[in-house]
């Protein structure tokens, strides 16, 4: 596309967005709370120890610093420049363009259908462990209260995201992600006065050299990077829309990946050592959150406080999570439908809610499953798995190769090179790997609970032609919005 085409795009698309953060650290803090979620709390250490422990770290921050670094500049740059969202933003490419935009937002969609189920969850753990009642997995998931508490968590990431830029996303994220690292801290401080801190200190950070030459761990360890940092889902790119122009995304970027590491890093130091103090085995994920750790609490003095503290800072985390998730869609509503930012909200959130019903269910009386697998884990089974990498793929691809924006490339400086030559072909491996069977789960937040790859991949299959499908039906029927000014914070 010729400069001067560019330039009338990003015109029309700087006539779109009119909200803003209120300053650098709320913009900061919106985005670590997108990047700190459930993956960081329940899933990076566990990986970590079962993996090699200090040399898993090699090849994590590696790919942290050397590919998700230059990614989040990326995204955060075509965001800042397009000032658009998603789906405006491949579309101010080449229309037909637009479909992947559509894809990016189904997929982001499709994961917080199920994130959201998680978010209730936890939050229906927190409130058990406050009132006394000590649920456990078997006894809570037993009754209705998960799809009660998955509608609460639904309505609750709609009434935030509805409420705006500012004054829902950032005011979120101001008060929760402090309470998120000071619980963090302040649990940290409390697992090394146990005695198991010293074996989980071993547990994470013995290396085990020889886990180096296995392929799948290196697919595994980046994989884990670009989940656990939501860097090439649009969020970035939405969240990037909203920053003024004189902010240093390289610098920021390495603040949030930091931010990121240091969250998942402490949430290690303070399970494991509990783990281990209580004779427990580490497990991964779910298991972890819902099972192992309460049997912990539950033998623990302080157990209710401390349980307290873990399942609240949990559902901080994943709610500022499954807000930067839903906001990917809204954006990309607002901006291409005549909705406003309220209605817009209402369909999106109505939407994720119908997708994510049979994943609730899958963990109720109901017992929902295909082919044995609970549909909660096969949506992550297949979705988590390739949409986040198809996705990443697109963006690189896209707003790099065919679109080689002055701006961006200011943006990233010496880092241009990685984002042309070395992201596409790592994310084409390390998905084709997957799909050969080769590589460990790694874009995915789950790890336990039957595994069906063939059924898996067969429903990605599915999903991405149907996605496809809408967002190219969808591409030119979308009117531009009528006015400018629209949104507000
Ligand atoms: N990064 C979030 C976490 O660690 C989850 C997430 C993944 C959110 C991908 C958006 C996209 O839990």
């Amino acid at each position: 596309m010729l400069a001067s085409e560019y330039k009338w795009q990003s015109c029309l698309l700087a006539d779109m967005a009119s909200d803003r953060w209120s300053s650098g650290l709320g913009f900061l803090l919106a985005t670590v709370g997108a990047a700190v979620g459930l993956g960081n709390i329940w899933r990076f250490s566990a990986v970590l120890g079962s993996n090699g422990g200090g040399a898993y770290l090699v090849p994590y921050l590696l790919a942290a610093f050397c590919l998700a670094v230059p990614m989040l500049v990326l995204e955060l740059a075509v965001g800042r420049t397009l000032r658009s969202d998603v789906v405006s933003a491949f579309r101010s490419v080449d229309t037909t363009y637009t479909a992947f935009g559509w894809l990016v937002v189904g997929g982001v969609s499709l994961i917080l259908s199920y994130y959201l189920v998680l978010t209730g969850w936890v939050f229906g753990f927190l409130l058990s462990w406050l009132g006394g009642s000590r649920t456990t997995f078997a006894t809570f998931t037993a009754g209705w209260l998960p799809v009660g508490y998955f509608v609460v968590a639904t309505v609750l990431t709609g009434a935030i995201v509805a409420r705006g830029v500012r004054s829902g996303i950032e005011r979120l994220s101001t008060v929760v992600m402090p309470t998120v690292f000071a619980l963090l801290v302040a649990l940290a401080v409390y697992a090394v006065t146990l005695p198991g801190w010293g074996r989980a200190v071993g547990f994470l950070f013995t290396p085990d050299l020889t886990v180096l030459v296995d392929p799948g761990l290196w697919s595994a360890a980046f994989g884990q990077v670009f989940f656990s940092l939501s860097v090439g889902q649009g969020i970035m790119l939405t969240y990037g829309s909203y920053v003024d122009e004189d902010t240093d995304l390289l610098r920021s970027s390495l603040l949030i990946t930091v931010a990121d590491i240091s969250a998942a890093l402490l949430a290690g130091l303070v399970i494991f050592p509990i783990v281990f103090t209580f004779g427990l085995q580490p497990t991964l994920g779910t298991e972890l959150a819902f099972t192992t750790l309460p049997t912990a609490f539950a033998s623990m003095g302080a157990g209710r406080v401390v349980a307290v503290a873990f399942f609240g800072l949990l559902f901080f985390a994943a709610l500022s999570s499954s807000v930067s998730l839903l906001e990917v869609g809204v954006a990309a509503a607002t901006n291409t439908t005549r909705l406003d930012r309220g209605r817009a909200t209402l369909v999106l959130t109505g939407g994720v809610f119908l997708a994510g019903v049979p994943s609730a269910l899958s963990y109720s009386p109901l017992d929902l499953a295909v082919a044995g697998t609970p549909i909660l884990d096969l949506v992550d089974e297949s979705v988590g798995t390739y949409a986040l990498p198809v996705s990443a793929i697109l963006i690189a691809v896209v707003f790099v190769w065919a679109a080689d924006l002055e701006q961006v490339r200011d943006a990233l400086g010496r880092l241009y090179p990685l984002v042309r030559y070395a992201i596409p072909p790592v994310l084409v491996v390390v998905t084709g790997t997957k799909a050969a069977g080769i590589a460990r789960p790694a874009w995915r937040l789950l790890l336990d609970g039957a595994r069906d790859e063939s059924l898996a991949l067969a429903v990605t299959v599915v999903a991405l032609a149907a996605l496809s499908a809408m967002g190219w039906w969808l591409r030119s029927r979308l009117p531009y919005p009528r006015r400018q000014g629209r949104r507000r914070g």
